[in-house]
């Protein structure tokens, strides 16, 4: 029920202890006006630190203000505690420079080399409607209602300036971001997150996942850049797949969730290891082989994906899947080419459709009360 620090050096949400439920958003800017762009991204961060402090959007509240008036603050967030909410902004390429190539806000030579739209990926099966934007929070927090009330009065706040252009509930961590946390499953029931990047890591966390000077621009150092995927998993199909194709396929078990020719989760997987039959005991096209880093030059990812269930189909079948969200230094040298590999190799594809996607520059924290969202960059 905690709240979460929101000033600092690096922006909350990232490192932080997964929080079990999210709400995500992307907005297209509807002004081409800049100075209504950064007046709203002052707006939004004084409101972003009253809400993760557990207090109302705006100084009146929901129901302090003038009876006459709309409240500024929706409200259904009253009484409720802090839920460890964080709100982390990024910005989207198009922000930079639209589809049609026009710099509106007078930043097209500031965007960062990093920042490029994800290229298409074999298989991919992408909707424009929920991809892409030129800014994105995600909202995380341990209780739903206080995510969905924090993008809410975002939103409520950004009329005329931005409008929502497509947003995702994702209930259940699918990633642990921090040692003293106990790795979740996700919906095809495997521990997920045991090799991720943890907050704990600090010297990998500096080569992997923080943008040093040396990279630039300077408005991004201490930032870095997340990379979303809405991931729809065909549970139906996986639930008649037994279970030793099961744990083939990731390459661990599905119980201990320990990599395949060994006990326990975190023991390291042995690529070189045996099976009676003389196959490796992890195959060749295994998820965690394939994404592993010593086949990606290195690469590794802070995982930060939520499940989702949607609903239903009207074919019989869930909406669900993971809500994959991945934080790198450089998506281009880390996302792309572990992506590229899974997307042409992994079996895990025949029950996988990658339906959405953006990317998004996330600058460093705001350090106090007197520095806003963006202010490195506008
Ligand atoms: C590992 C599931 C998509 C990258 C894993 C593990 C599971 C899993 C169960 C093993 C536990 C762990 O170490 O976390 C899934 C599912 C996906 C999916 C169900 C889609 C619905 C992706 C995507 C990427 C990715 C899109 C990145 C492009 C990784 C990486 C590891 C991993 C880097 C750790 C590999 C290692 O170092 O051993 N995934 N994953 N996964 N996954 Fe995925």
């Amino acid at each position: 029920a905690a709240a979460v620090p929101f000033y600092g050096d690096r922006q909350a949400g990232i490192t932080t202890p997964m929080q079990d439920h999210l709400h995500f958003v992307a907005f297209d800017v509807v002004t081409t006006k800049r100075e209504q762009l950064v007046d709203l991204l002052q707006t939004w961060t004084a409101a972003a630190a009253r809400m993760t402090a557990g207090l109302d959007a705006g100084t009146l509240g929901a129901v302090g203000g003038a009876p006459e008036a709309p409240p500024d603050d929706t409200g259904e967030a009253l009484g409720l505690p802090p839920s460890g909410l964080t709100l982390t902004v990024g910005f989207g390429p198009s922000l930079f420079r639209d589809a049609a190539g026009k710099d509106r806000f007078g930043i097209a030579d500031r965007r960062p080399e990093a920042l490029q739209e994800l290229p298409r990926f074999p298989g991919d099966a992408i909707e424009a409607g929920i991809s892409g934007g030129d800014l994105c929070v995600q909202a995380c927090a341990n209780d739903p209602q206080v995510a969905v009330h924090a993008v809410r009065n975002l939103a409520r706040l950004g009329m005329g300036v931005v409008s929502v252009r497509w947003s995702q509930l994702g209930f259940g961590r699918t990633s642990a971001t921090s040692r003293a946390q106990a790795t979740p499953r996700n919906l095809f029931g495997f521990k997920d997150g045991t090799r991720n990047l943890k907050a704990e890591e600090t010297a990998a966390l500096d080569e992997h996942l923080w943008v040093p000077g040396a990279d630039g621009p300077a408005w991004m150092v201490g930032g870095t850049y997340a990379v979303v995927r809405k991931i729809r998993m065909l549970v139906e199909t996986w639930d008649r797949t037994s279970l030793t194709e099961q744990e083939a396929i990731v390459g661990r078990t599905k119980g201990e969730g320990g990599p395949l020719g060994r006990t326990n989760e975190f023991d390291e997987a042995d690529f070189a290891l045996q099976g009676a039959d003389g196959e490796p005991a992890i195959g060749e096209v295994a998820h965690i082989r394939l994404a592993h880093p010593s086949n990606n030059q290195g690469a590794r990812l802070l995982r930060r994906g939520y499940n989702f269930v949607d609903g239903s189909d009207g074919l019989g079948r869930l909406n669900a899947g993971l809500f994959f969200i991945s934080y790198q230094r450089h998506p281009g040298r880390q996302f792309v080419p572990v992506q590229q590999k899974l997307a042409r190799h992994d079996v895990m594809n025949e029950y996988i459709r990658h339906v959405s996607t953006g990317v998004y520059a996330c600058p460093p924290g705001v350090r106090a009360a007197d520095e806003h969202w963006g202010a490195t960059l506008f």
